[in-house]
């Protein structure tokens, strides 16, 4: 496979065409930021630790029925992926209250939330990524509403894999944030990736509130340790993958 020209640089990928039109090359960076890049930094490894796990999800998930633009993975730090036109939808589901959603309505910390919540925020940098409503989503045409409805099943099917996939782990799973695209048959796809960046993930066994923190919330709150943490989620998710061969 021969690499062409680079398509597009987010925070925390580089996205290469190649010599299939179908086919991109996501390249994972080291590079993290935080609060609208406000804050930057490195995570030394996180590029292969985020494409490793994500990788390992991606395939687990396709087992269980759901479509991701997951081809394979060339190198450790390196995703071939379907090319998919994302929809500019953050899509964050919330299994306990924690980050923006504690900040902007006062529920406490670790308060249970059953049924989940599926929330949809605007992916617009300039606009500060705002959380949107149906009626607002529609009305910037954002998704149709068949997609909206199409997302928040998928989400809550993603969700009922990731909570169990990640007990297996020791791991549990308060809230992450999904992306989704459109292939050429306008078939809906998950994308992006699945990882210590895009997770709240809290270790079962640690009730400290600091220190059960295994997730881009050690490096958002300067908790320390943030590269041990992402390399243990990764051998965590290993031996899971692991056992069930
Ligand atoms: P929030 O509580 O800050 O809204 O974040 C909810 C989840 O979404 C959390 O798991 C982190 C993830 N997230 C991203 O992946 N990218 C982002 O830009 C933000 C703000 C959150």
């Amino acid at each position: 496979m021969s690499v062409h020209s680079k398509l597009y640089e987010g925070k925390a990928k580089i996205l290469y065409t190649t010599d299939d039109p179908e086919v991109l090359l996501a390249d994972f960076k080291d590079d993290a930021t935080a609060f609208n890049a406000q804050k930057r930094g490195t995570i030394l490894g996180k590029g292969q630790i985020n494409c490793s796990i994500s990788s390992q999800l991606f395939k687990q998930l396709e087992l269980n029925g759901i479509k991701t633009h997951y081809i394979d993975s060339p190198s450790p730090n390196q995703m071939r992926v379907k090319s998919v036109k994302i929809l500019p939808l953050e899509v964050v589901v919330r299994n306990i209250a924690a980050g923006s959603l504690c900040q902007q309505t006062g529920l406490a910390v670790g308060t249970i939330l059953q049924p989940p919540l599926v929330e949809f925020y605007y992916k617009n940098d300039p606009l500060g990524d705002p959380l949107l409503t149906r009626d607002r989503l529609l009305l910037l045409e954002l998704a149709t509403a068949e997609q909206v409805d199409a997302i928040t099943n998928l989400a809550l099917q993603i969700n009922k894999f990731l909570i169990s996939f990640w007990w297996q782990c020791g791991i549990t799973l308060v809230d992450f944030k999904l992306e989704f695209g459109l292939d050429s048959q306008q078939q809906l796809l998950l994308a992006d990736e699945i990882s210590p960046d895009t997770c709240r993930l809290w270790n079962t066994a640690e009730a400290d509130p600091n220190r059960r923190v295994m997730d881009k919330d050690r490096f958002r709150r300067d908790l320390g340790n943030v590269e041990d943490a992402y390399q243990e989620v990764l051998q965590r998710v290993l031996q899971a993958v692991e056992s069930q061969n």
